[in-house]
């Protein structure tokens, strides 16, 4: 056996709390069964959405509560996401912008850049305490629009499981302007549509555009997604969807395997559905009554959100220990976990996942964490307000360094990104605040930076635009 083979089955010797979360027939499916060509035309075509794929197709919007089309991707929800701005930017006129939140992942960030979508960045909802991102509420998206918003997308549900009420910023929308397109990346909510304690999936909303990874939390491998188009999208953009996924934005030779095992997850679940989620839920619950004793504890509901009861969030503040370090000797002891920050690691209850799971990571996170509580008041990181857009991060011909004591008032050139919160704090073709310096002032040293100065001396800044 190859050499990746083994390093890659060793894997299998891992408490997983991460992605992917497969379904145990769907890992076990005889990958011969599923061999595939795009030759073999008698099954259709994926890209067209011909034969057997229309097929496949419906069971996928009636499973995922989409009355309209929806589509496979074996690209991820980064493909997705690709395949959609390629799509608005034919929908969209030039001076129309995409309203967007700001904790969107970076494959929105780069695909509307590439296709020259312009974004604006609504109301950030930032728990600073706990260090975690929140979903917009429904008055700051509508804060947030302008006659030129034809855009809203929406990044819910977070990393930690928290969802806003997309059915209801779906109809304050649609009231304020009914020509606006709801685009939900809900790259982690491929199960929400199968368990009723579940918060709605953007689907069962009737958001316009809603992408779903399905190796994250819908029982299928890496990198199986799903597109799919509200009924309203498909009865105005079919056609031009088609055309842009036989354009050359995915690639033309797909996985016939990854189908063929998204379809099998989707029939389990829409089957047995709520029985495997249950399953789910008492695993997770295991884990948080375990937890929620001593120095650490769970981040519970939120009375304007709703949460995803399968993600569990441990606080380690309390602690002394970072999250980053929390992780890192997690995964010395051989388990993983979903994602992580300064203060907290998140364990996605995943489908491959015994309840056995629970007391050797109780116990390994106890042995990493001690029994001592420190004094918490380390003062956490704010975020700064969003920036004042100056114009389209495109339109910058050429930049240059400055002194960050310099910089207020200039236009960025560069992306500055750290950890926490772990997203874009300032972007290119930004103003300057002086808030923006002062935060970067109070951060040198203390955050994990993505900035072309590391030390944060200096800033890139457009010179010409
Ligand atoms: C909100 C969001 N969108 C998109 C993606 C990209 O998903 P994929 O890995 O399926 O390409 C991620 C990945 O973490 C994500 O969190």
């Amino acid at each position: 056996m190859s050499d990746a083979y083994s390093v890659f089955r060793r894997h299998g010797d891992v408490i997983k709390w991460c992605t992917p979360s497969i379904l145990p027939e769907v890992l076990a499916l005889d990958a011969d069964a599923c061999e595939g060509s795009i030759v073999l035309t008698q099954s259709g075509d994926l890209l067209t959405n011909s034969g057997y794929f229309r097929t496949l197709h419906e069971s996928a919007a009636r499973a995922y509560g989409n009355s309209g089309h929806s589509h496979y991707c074996c690209e991820g929800t980064t493909g997705s996401n690709r395949v959609l701005f390629r799509l608005l930017r034919s929908i969209m006129k030039n001076d129309e912008e995409v309203l967007a939140t700001r904790n969107v992942h970076q494959s929105v960030v780069e695909n509307a850049r590439s296709r020259r979508v312009p974004l604006r960045y609504m109301r950030t909802r930032y728990d600073s305490d706990a260090e975690i991102f929140l979903p917009p509420e429904e008055q700051d998206v509508l804060d947030g629009l302008t006659d030129k918003t034809r855009v809203v997308l929406l990044s819910t549900p977070t990393y930690e499981g928290y969802s806003c009420d997309v059915r209801s910023i779906v109809d304050k929308v649609r009231a304020r302007n009914p020509d606006i397109l709801v685009y939900v990346d809900e790259a982690w909510g491929a199960h929400l549509a199968f368990h009723p304690d579940l918060p709605d999936s953007g689907t069962q909303a009737g958001a316009d555009f809603v992408v779903q990874s399905i190796h994250k939390h819908g029982g299928a491998p890496n990198p199986a997604s799903v597109m799919h188009l509200g009924r309203r999208a498909t009865d105005l953009y079919y056609d031009e969807f088609l055309r842009t996924i036989g354009s050359g934005v995915l690639a033309t030779t797909y996985s016939f395997p990854l189908i063929a095992r998204m379809d099998y997850a989707r029939s389990i679940l829409e089957q047995e559905g709520q029985a495997r989620i249950d399953r789910l839920f008492e695993v997770a619950e295991r884990l948080r009554n375990e937890v929620n004793r001593g120095n650490l504890s769970v981040l519970g509901d939120r009375s304007e959100y709703s949460r995803d009861p399968t993600k569990v969030t441990v606080d380690v503040r309390r602690s002394g220990v970072s999250g980053y370090d929390v992780q890192r000797k997690l995964m010395e002891r051989g388990i993983a976990v979903s994602n992580w920050g300064q203060g907290s690691v998140t364990f996605l209850t995943t489908f491959q996942l015994s309840g056995d799971a629970v007391v050797p990571t109780v116990d390994a996170l106890r042995g990493i964490v001690g029994s001592s509580f420190v004094d918490s008041s380390v003062a956490s990181v704010q975020i700064p307000a969003n920036l004042e857009k100056v114009v389209d991060p495109w339109n910058v011909v050429s930049t240059r360094d400055v002194h960050l004591e310099e910089s207020a008032g200039l236009v960025l050139g560069e992306d500055i990104k750290c950890y926490p919160p772990g997203v874009f704090i300032g972007q290119v073709g930004e103003r300057v605040s002086s808030e923006f310096v002062e935060f970067l002032q109070s951060i040198k040293g203390r955050a994990k930076v993505v900035a072309t100065d590391k030390s944060l001396d200096s800033l890139v800044v457009a010179d010409e635009f």
